[in-house]
């Protein structure tokens, strides 16, 4: 098969538990086990406001799998037609086989390659990243890119600093090849150096949990190269493409904390009303983050066809990279 000059996203989707937790709900819930946290604490360190929750048996391949049929659906592509699916997640159903295997089995499209990609919460970055090489290389042609988290899975209900900060969901995007861009430059990068800022290190063996098996995070730390990454990285790509922050008409930041997210656009030099903001909604959803705010930009009116869009993520591993493209 021959590469296409570009590779363009043509359709968007997202997917979200039934159940929304209010920041004053959480708060009780909480205080039952002991835990002291409040409403303002969260919303004046975080911004967010509420997340959605998955009950037990709600799994990633099942939300990924609602997003995927939606992004499907929006692109006016069959799931027959996909050849490659990547999941991104940090939260997969079963150690093996991969939430994108499970994924298209549930889209029923046998054959399509199908893996995962673990970048934590710069895993859609990573992903789309990934679809956009296989397009261009010819290795695939239309490709499903999908963020799907439960990460309250692997939260310590105990740890006020990190229970607060988390939700669940998913978000997926159609990536087809094109004459027109288009992903127009993407970079990614990691420092396993940092491993031990954000990290889950526990594992499975001989039938029993060895090591930590919830999430931990040194939070100013993690804040603090979060924002210098961001901001490398987004110059990077800009630069790739012979492009200036002033070319951007909207910035899709991985949603961890509001202060992140405008810490990074001031830095850019990019308004904050050209920033899409979920954090206060969705909390942090982790690979599903920047999908879903893609999702929630596209159907609310506020994406135009044909702007110019920075996505942005950075997360555990430590990871980081950015998209710049054409929608
Ligand atoms: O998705 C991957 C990327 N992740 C992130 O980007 C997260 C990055 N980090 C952050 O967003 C912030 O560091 C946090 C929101 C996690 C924390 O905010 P902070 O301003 O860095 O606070 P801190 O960790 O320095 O804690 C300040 C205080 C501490 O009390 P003392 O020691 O000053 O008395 C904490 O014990 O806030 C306390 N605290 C809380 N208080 C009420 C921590 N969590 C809570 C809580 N409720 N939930």
């Amino acid at each position: 098969m021959k590469g296409a000059a570009f590779s363009r996203i043509v359709g968007t989707g997202s997917a979200l538990p039934e159940r929304c937790v209010s920041n004053a709900q959480l708060v009780a819930e909480l205080a039952q086990r002991g835990i002291e946290t409040s409403d303002q604490w969260i919303v004046e360190r975080t911004g967010i406001r509420q997340r959605y929750l998955a009950g037990p048996k709600l799994t990633s391949s099942q939300l990924g799998y609602q997003a995927a049929l939606q992004a499907l659906h929006s692109a006016g592509i069959a799931a027959g037609e996909i050849d490659l699916i990547i999941c991104a997640t940090s939260t997969p159903d079963f150690v093996f086989p991969s939430t994108a295997c499970l994924i298209q089995a549930q889209l029923g499209c046998a054959g399509a390659a199908a893996f995962d990609v673990q970048a934590v919460c710069s895993g859609f970055a990573y992903a789309v990243a990934t679809a956009d090489a296989y397009i261009k290389t010819g290795l695939a042609s239309k490709a499903l890119v999908i963020g799907a988290e439960v990460f309250s899975r692997i939260l310590d209900w105990n740890d006020r600093g990190t229970c607060v900060l988390f939700g669940d969901g998913a978000g997926a995007v159609v990536m087809t090849g094109s004459d027109s861009p288009g992903v127009l430059a993407a970079r990614l990068h990691a420092d396993g150096r940092q491993q031990h800022i954000l990290c889950t290190a526990g594992n499975l063996s001989g039938g029993a949990v060895v090591g930590h098996p919830f999430l931990t995070m040194d939070g100013p730390a993690v804040f603090k190269l979060a924002v210098k990454v961001l901001d490398e990285v987004a110059r990077e790509v800009l630069d790739l493409a012979g492009k200036t922050p002033a070319d951007v008409d909207w910035l899709i930041p991985h949603q961890a904390n509001i202060r992140i997210l405008s810490a990074a656009a001031k830095k850019l030099g990019i308004a904050e009303s050209k920033t899409i903001v979920t954090v206060d909604q969705h909390a942090n959803t982790s690979a599903a983050s920047i999908p879903l705010a893609l999702d929630y930009g596209w159907r609310s009116g506020q994406i135009k066809p044909g702007q110019h869009l920075l996505l942005e993520g950075v997360g555990g591993g430590f990871t980081w990279g950015a998209v710049l493209l054409q929608i």
